[in-house]
């Protein structure tokens, strides 16, 4: 399917990523970066009553609910990642440790990074510390792409605020829209121009404007109507902006 780019930058299909996959070419992409479900929904007790604000977003969404397996997705990730490829995956406490026995073993290298929300939800009632803090388990093996600059930038860490407006799309409203200034910032090191990135769980499409920004090539999909349309409509919107048409 990356031979379907066809001399485009980009090529996003609504679908069941799946199944898609499998239409994606061997040793084909340069960088997978993705953010899929997170399984975190199912241990909420219900969203947060706020005094004087729209209630706290405690339950995710319903495609979070639905079983998510690491171990299903390894062997296609491996499949279509050029041997200089590089993995980047968003995950959480729960499933770290099935990426890591998922993967690990199958590269030279793996490693975490943290994402710190530097705004992040509140807990009025003081009941733990904040979630103030996402992992990235990522992977590669050696001749892979680094685009490091310097020391400072080789931190396993980085930090902003969660996605906010003008950002942050309000209809359809996404739980999880990523800030492009974090994925752009990967994007950066882990790939070159014209390379190939890769999300098959792309939501509104936060990871194809990083990609396209950054003189990348993109391939999304996207299982739920809305946020397929709303990513097609952002990215039509980000070239015509840019000059892109
Ligand atoms: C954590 S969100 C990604 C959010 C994205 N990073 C953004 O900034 O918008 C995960 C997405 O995966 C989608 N999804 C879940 N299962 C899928 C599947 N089998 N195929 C394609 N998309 C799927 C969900 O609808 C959801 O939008």
């Amino acid at each position: 399917m990356s031979d379907l780019l066809n001399g485009k930058d980009c090529f996003i299909q609504k679908g069941d990523s799946r199944v898609l996959i499998k239409h994606i070419p061997d040793k084909s992409i340069d960088l997978i970066f993705t953010d899929p479900p997170y399984n975190i929904g199912k241990h909420s007790t219900g969203n947060i009553p706020l005094p004087g604000r729209a209630p706290m977003n405690n339950d995710v969404a319903k495609w979070d609910l639905v079983e998510f397996s690491p171990e299903k997705w390894a062997e296609d990730f491996i499949r279509i990642l050029k041997p200089t490829g590089n993995l980047f995956i968003f995950t959480t406490y729960n499933q770290l440790g099935r990426w890591y026995n998922a993967l690990d073993h199958r590269f030279d290298t793996s490693q975490f990074m943290i994402w710190h929300k530097t705004n992040p939800a509140p807990k009025v009632f003081k009941a733990g510390f904040l979630n103030s803090c996402e992992m990235i388990f990522c992977c590669w093996n050696r001749k892979h792409t680094w685009n490091f600059i310097s020391q400072a930038e080789m931190h396993n860490f980085l930090e902003s605020p969660i996605c906010m407006q003008p950002e942050r799309l309000t209809n359809p409203k996404h739980p999880a829209q990523k800030p492009v200034s974090i994925l752009k910032k990967i994007i950066s090191i882990a790939s070159n121009e014209e390379d190939i990135v890769f999300d098959p769980f792309m939501g509104v499409g936060s990871t194809g404007i990083a990609a396209l920004s950054q003189n990348r090539r993109f391939i999304g999909f996207e299982l739920d109507n809305d946020y397929y349309k709303a990513t097609k409509r952002r990215i039509e919107d980000w070239k015509h902006l840019n000059g892109k048409v």
